[in-house]
């Protein structure tokens, strides 16, 4: 695979957010993509597996069922750009499918040059694929690719594993505008959304039982310590899973167990925790089917197809650009 990346500093960058998320007045928050850093995409793959959370195996499990119908309601010829790759593993179905009909251009977009090899390695030995590995934030990797499509080509872009349920509703049809700015009418999109789901569920699904959730989350305190020479005591801090019924999401935090002060000094800060007082890391908001359709209208989308798992309520929708 070819890689193509642009580092900025990204230790900078993420100083200068860590300082902008933990002096907010109200809320202490921290940005969701943080999560992922070598230890954070590996406890990520470990969440997958457990009993209590079936979002990616019902984004597998459609995707490895539909593939053939979803590549057959495709433009010809099609490149295919994936936002946020990750592992490539679910991918290998829909490539699989197009592969045996074209030779096919595959364009993963990652900020994780790790996840990126992973997805090289995994799917490399796929007949009549080239892979070309963009290491970007999404829409400046898909602006890269769309300006080396061919003349007549069409895109498929792979919005997989609902992550613009990590976005909050309105900044989630932002993106999907965006996305279909960058788009040509007729190039199409396929959106990976869970779907809602019982509180109970939820609660499950982001605090399981084997702490494996906790210890993803807890890893961004434990991040800031490697990268930023920070001194949090994880011990302190506990990881909660909140509903939020209004916003129909859940979020992540992680709650002080105490008064205290923790110093920062890659950031240049000193942060005071009250008890419980929370640092805001992540919302997975849930949709309806019928939302899917409308959000992507709204964005300038027709949604040409919709597959549903029977098993944990999570939807593919084909969208096509008008
Ligand atoms: C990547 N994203 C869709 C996951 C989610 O369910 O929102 C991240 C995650 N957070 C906790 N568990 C999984």
């Amino acid at each position: 695979m070819l890689t193509q990346s642009i580092v900025a500093n990204p230790t900078y960058e993420f100083a200068a957010d860590v300082r902008a998320g933990l002096t907010k007045p109200q809320q202490k928050e921290l940005l969701s993509k943080y999560l992922y850093d070598d230890i954070g995409s590996a406890l990520f793959e470990v969440i997958s597996f457990l009993p209590e959370y079936g979002l990616t195996r019902a984004d597998e499990r459609l995707l490895r069922r539909h593939a053939r119908d979803i590549v057959e309601l495709l433009p010809t010829p099609v490149a295919v750009a994936e936002l946020g790759s990750g592992s490539g593993k679910k991918t290998r179905w829909i490539l699989e499918a197009l592969c045996r009909r074209q030779r096919t251009s595959y364009y993963p977009i990652e900020i994780s040059p790790t996840a990126l090899a992973m997805c090289a390695r995994e799917l490399g030995d796929i007949d009549s694929i080239s892979i070309v590995g963009f290491e970007r934030e999404y829409l400046d990797g898909l602006l890269e690719v769309a300006a080396q499509r061919r003349h007549g080509q069409h895109l498929l872009v792979l919005f997989l594993g609902s992550t613009i349920g990590n976005f909050d509703r309105p900044a989630g049809v932002s993106f999907l505008r965006e996305v279909r700015r960058i788009l040509a009418p007729g190039d199409a999109m396929l959106l990976g959304t869970d779907l809602e789901k019982s509180s109970a569920q939820l609660s499950a699904a982001y605090d399981d039982q084997l702490g494996v959730t906790a210890a993803f989350n807890l890893n961004l305190l434990a991040r800031i310590n490697r990268e930023l020479a920070a001194d949090f005591d994880l011990s302190q801090f506990k990881h909660v899973a909140r509903i939020n019924q209004e916003a129909r999401s859940v979020e992540m935090h992680l709650r002080s167990t105490r008064q205290q002060t923790v110093t920062i000094p890659g950031a240049e800060l000193l942060v005071e925790f009250l008890e419980d007082e929370t640092i805001w890391t992540e919302s997975s908001h849930k949709y309806s089917a019928e939302e899917v359709v409308q959000i992507a209208r709204d964005a300038g989308f027709l949604c040409r197809a919709q597959w549903i798992d029977e098993e944990w309520p999570f939807a593919e929708s084909l969208l096509i650009a008008e």
